[in-house]
């Protein structure tokens, strides 16, 4: 799995990327993001190879990637789409049908310089161009606005708030949800 943009590509996680991936999650300041504390080091250990077993599903669910500028090839952050399990065929509202949950994180050296704009295009690359999913969708904790504001210039559309969908250390939390569509996709691309 590779996909590249013009500056950054996403590709699969090396056992050679521990140390990069602890640079990013072994920072408050993107751990937070999620309601966690920073990673051990034991942890990007476990990111690691819990990336390299999903890449290896048949059929694939999970999709954990590493960001890389082109460039120099260095890791600048992961993301993860995770495709929703297929209901069965049948009568029934089919819930979740086609759909994967998605999420990005960048190190904290790596924010607010716009990266997030190219990344959400590759990701799209990857949903609907190569998965043919119709639907991906994106929780965020309501205070993490530069999150919001970021995706939503990557052409997601706020949904609303689940109440109290997020637990974390005994404290429920509000999620703010987004969501892109197949039809938002191919109308962006002008298709
Ligand atoms: C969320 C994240 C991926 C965004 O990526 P990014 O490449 O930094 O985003 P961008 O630079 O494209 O855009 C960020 C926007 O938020 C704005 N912003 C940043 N902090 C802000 C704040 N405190 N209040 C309001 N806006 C803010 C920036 O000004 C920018 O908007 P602009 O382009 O209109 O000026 C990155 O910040 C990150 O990795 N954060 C930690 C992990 C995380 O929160 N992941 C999301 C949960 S899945």
């Amino acid at each position: 799995m590779l996909i590249e943009g013009s500056t950054l590509r996403l590709r699969e996680f090396e056992p050679g990327d521990v140390e990069g991936v602890f640079g990013i999650f072994g920072d408050s300041r993107t751990t937070r993001a999620f309601g966690m504390p920073p990673f051990r080091r034991s942890e990007a250990v476990a990111l690691v190879e819990e990336a390299r077993a999903g890449a290896g599903e048949i059929p694939r669910t999970h999709y954990r990637l590493g960001v890389s500028e082109i460039a120099t090839g260095r890791l600048i952050g992961s993301v993860k789409l995770i495709v929703a399990e297929q209901p069965e065929k049948g009568g029934m509202v089919r819930v979740g049908y086609r759909s994967a949950e998605m999420g990005l994180a960048l190190r904290a050296d790596q924010v607010n310089v716009g990266h997030s704009t190219e990344i959400g295009f590759l990701l799209g690359v990857l949903s609907f161009d190569w998965l043919g999913l119709h639907r991906v969708w994106a929780g965020f904790l309501p205070s993490n606005v530069a999150a919001q504001r970021a995706i939503e210039k990557a052409g997601m559309v706020r949904e609303g708030v689940l109440r109290h969908y997020g637990y974390v250390d005994g404290v429920w939390h509000d999620i703010v949800q987004y969501s892109i569509l197949e039809d938002d996709w191919k109308a962006m691309r002008g298709r």
